[in-house]
């Protein structure tokens, strides 16, 4: 195909890109935006090393050591750009009620104006943004390729950081314009995404190594199923595919199905967008009974554990016993042919909190990270490998010297911190950023389920929700019906993390853990899952049991009582048990528990005491408790379900008394 070429700037299509409309607009874009050039990527290992050479000479990479993590790279941020902004992130639908009050809205007229057209006093954001950079054309897919569950997006980005994790974070590449085709049957259909860093060079300007802009724009047009994102390059700011495609506007493709299935009297429940883990997780041939496998799909907010929970290894005392990962981060769910939820997980890759991270917390999560793998705002050594708090309990021994995420010496001694009288508190200034990240493919994941990419998914045998809360929350409750699981993930508190810019440790009501996450009206979100209750009830389906849980519950010292990771094992067990009617549990206030004998022991010396102490209920605490679910529902007033009102009534009834 000939190159068009537009206002001076050569399109540079490649004889591979075929779809017209695909062409027609980044021709719109580059007109918009400016880049000196434009780059249409292939995906193929080639383009990768060479883009990622590309961010070493520019400083963006360093190249790590190739004798201790072949073929990785770290990237240092600009101290004002290392998390998502929720503050600036928008869904710009016609109706402000559609947004709901959970999300920042702006008419899409109006934020149009803002990016896109401009008006007579004021330039577009967009307009010119580009200057000075190279446009990269990312086409990628959300799911495996070509099956009928994935979705395709185009990511227009001037970041060639973007493009390289894109290519780790999705199936990235050539194929994906196979899939498109010419676009003259009609088919062809992709979510467009323009993101900039916001930082256009003047000729002859030296660029720096993290180009962003103080202003910040992530907005979402539901309606025409577009992205544009201004002025950050990180995580889910950038990687467009992630949290906006596959959460944002995938949850609105998801309700639309089921509305539109509604309108023809159809019956279509839709399917569900959600910020979960998917997990398979084997349960050992015992007593004549032969091994089975079960599923799950679990939803914590922001750092709050599902990479780890997605890579658990069994204990001590449980012999035989496998988890394997579908999933880390965000699970697309529909019902199958066979009635049950199917999940699959959208993504190709972990872009994962490194904090934390160690040979004794999350040993499948080291394993994936010994190659391959763009690390960003982590500490470096003096022998060019990575460091982040955490990894002394795997050496023994805090290093001796390091360069911080922000490019500062580190060492044990000056790192310590102080009080206001100049004495030491015992913590140590971080050495990596709190929100610092990995980026790796899936296929480096030891514990990889065979199933991971299976366009069937995998059906869901049970849910889990799941908050950080130092008191309240008990370790686990299983809902005793749809309606009681949803009421519990719909109320779910959690502590807020680095994951996202602004004050944190503080009570949020996260409902689904999905309040930066639903594309839409948060109430009309409820009604959807209530929705998909109903309709498998009527297809006889099993529904999966729903299940709340509580890893980080403190002691009296501060310091959490339950001893979490893979000795969350303990917990997800009892699960199955109840699943397959082995436990009995107990009825409380809200749901059923585990009996302290219910749950299996061997190997952890963990007393009835403290047990107590992660599953007590306090009355006053929850009494509370109640009061901010009460206040989450006077916010969500507008469509709030009446089945979760009702919900709400019993459930504190039964308190009072
Ligand atoms: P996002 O990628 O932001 O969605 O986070 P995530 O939900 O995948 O959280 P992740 O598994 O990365 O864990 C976040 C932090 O919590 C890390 O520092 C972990 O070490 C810590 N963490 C995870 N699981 C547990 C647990 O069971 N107990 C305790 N105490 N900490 C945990
Ligand atoms: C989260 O914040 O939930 C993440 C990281 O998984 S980001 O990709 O930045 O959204
Ligand atoms: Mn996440």
């Amino acid at each position: 195909m000939n190159s068009p070429v537009m206002q001076g700037l050569d399109l540079k299509i490649p004889s591979f890109v075929k779809n017209a409309s695909l062409i027609a607009w980044v021709a719109d874009m580059a007109a918009l935006t400016q880049p000196d050039t434009i780059y249409w990527c292939d995906g193929s290992e080639e383009e990768y090393a060479r883009l990622c050479q590309q961010l070493v000479d520019a400083g963006t990479f360093k190249n790590l050591n190739p004798a201790k993590r072949p073929n990785s790279f770290l990237a240092w941020s600009d101290p004002s750009d290392v998390a998502r902004v929720e503050d600036r992130t928008f869904i710009c639908c016609e109706k402000k009620e559609n947004a709901g009050p959970t999300n920042n809205w702006m008419a899409p007229a109006d934020m149009r104006e803002k990016l896109q057209f401009g008006t007579a006093s004021e330039k577009a954001l967009f307009n010119g943004c580009m200057k000075g950079r190279t446009m990269y054309v990312v086409p990628f897919s959300m799911g495996p390729l070509g099956s009928p569950i994935a979705h395709i997006g185009i990511e227009l980005s001037d970041s060639p950081y973007v493009a390289v994790n894109m290519k780790i974070m999705t199936r990235m590449g050539k194929a994906v314009y196979d899939v498109l085709g010419d676009g003259l049957d009609g088919k062809g259909e992709f979510v467009p995404c323009v993101h900039t860093v916001g930082a256009p060079l003047a000729a002859g300007q030296a660029d720096v190594k993290w180009p962003c802009n103080p202003t910040k724009y992530i907005v979402h047009y539901p309606e025409t199923r577009e992205i544009w994102s201004y002025g950050s390059g990180y995580g889910g700011n950038a990687l467009l595919g992630k949290k906006c495609f596959a959460l944002r506007i995938a949850s609105n493709m998801g309700k639309a199905a089921s509305q539109a299935a509604s309108d023809t009297g159809a019956g279509n429940p839709g399917w569900l967008a959600e910020h979960m883990l998917i997990l398979g997780v084997t349960k050992p041939a015992l007593a004549g009974q032969p091994a089975k496998k079960y599923h799950v799909a679990a939803a914590f907010p922001s750092a709050c554990g599902k990479t780890n929970f997605s890579m658990l290894v069994p204990p001590a005392g449980f012999d035989g016993w496998k988890v394997t990962t579908i999933g880390d981060d965000i699970a697309w769910i529909k019902p199958g042919v066979d009635g049950k939820l199917h999940a699959i997980n959208p993504e190709a890759g972990y872009f994962g909190v490194a904090p934390g991270t160690n040979m004794l917390t999350n040993p499948n999560c080291m394993l994936s990270l010994n190659k391959d793998v763009i690390f960003t705002n982590v500490a470096l050594t003096d022998d060019a490998d990575v460091w982040w708090e955490g990894m002394e309990h795997d050496s023994g021994s805090l290093p001796a010297h390091l360069i911080d995420w922000q490019g500062n010496d580190w060492t044990p001694e000056s790192a310590k911190l102080m009080d206001a009288n100049g004495k030491p508190t015992g913590k140590l200034r971080a050495a990596a950023h709190p929100n610092s990240r990995f980026t790796v493919a899936a296929t480096n994941n030891p514990a990889l389920d065979s199933a991971w990419d299976d366009p069937k998914g995998v059906a869901i045998d049970a849910f889990i929700f799941g908050g950080r809360r130092s008191t309240t929350v008990p370790l686990v409750t299983e809902a005793r019906n749809w309606t009681e699981g949803v009421y519990m993930a719909a109320t779910m508190g959690s502590e807020t993390t680095a994951a996202a810019a602004g004050q944190q440790g503080i009570v949020r009501r996260d409902p689904f853990a999905m309040l930066p996450f639903v594309g839409y009206n948060m109430s009309d979100y409820f009604q959807h899952w209530l929705g998909m209750g109903e309709q498998l009830a009527k297809s006889g389906a099993k529904l999966p049991s729903i299940y709340c849980v509580n890893w980080f519950r403190k002691g009296d010292d501060g310091k959490f009582v339950w001893p979490g990771y893979g000795e969350n094992m303990r917990v997800l067990k009892w699960m199955i048990d109840r699943i397959e009617g082995i436990a009995p549990g107990q009825e409380n206030l809200f749901g059923i528990s585990p009996a302290y004998t219910e749950i299996t022991w061997t190997g952890l010396d963990f007393t009835a005491a403290q047990f107590n102490t992660v599953t007590s209920i306090d009355t006053a605490a929850w009494r509370d408790e109640f009061k901010l679910h009460t206040e989450l529902f006077g916010q969500l007033a507008y469509h709030l379900p009446k089945a979760l009102e009702d919900t709400r009534a019993k459930l504190e009834a039964r308190l009072a008394a």
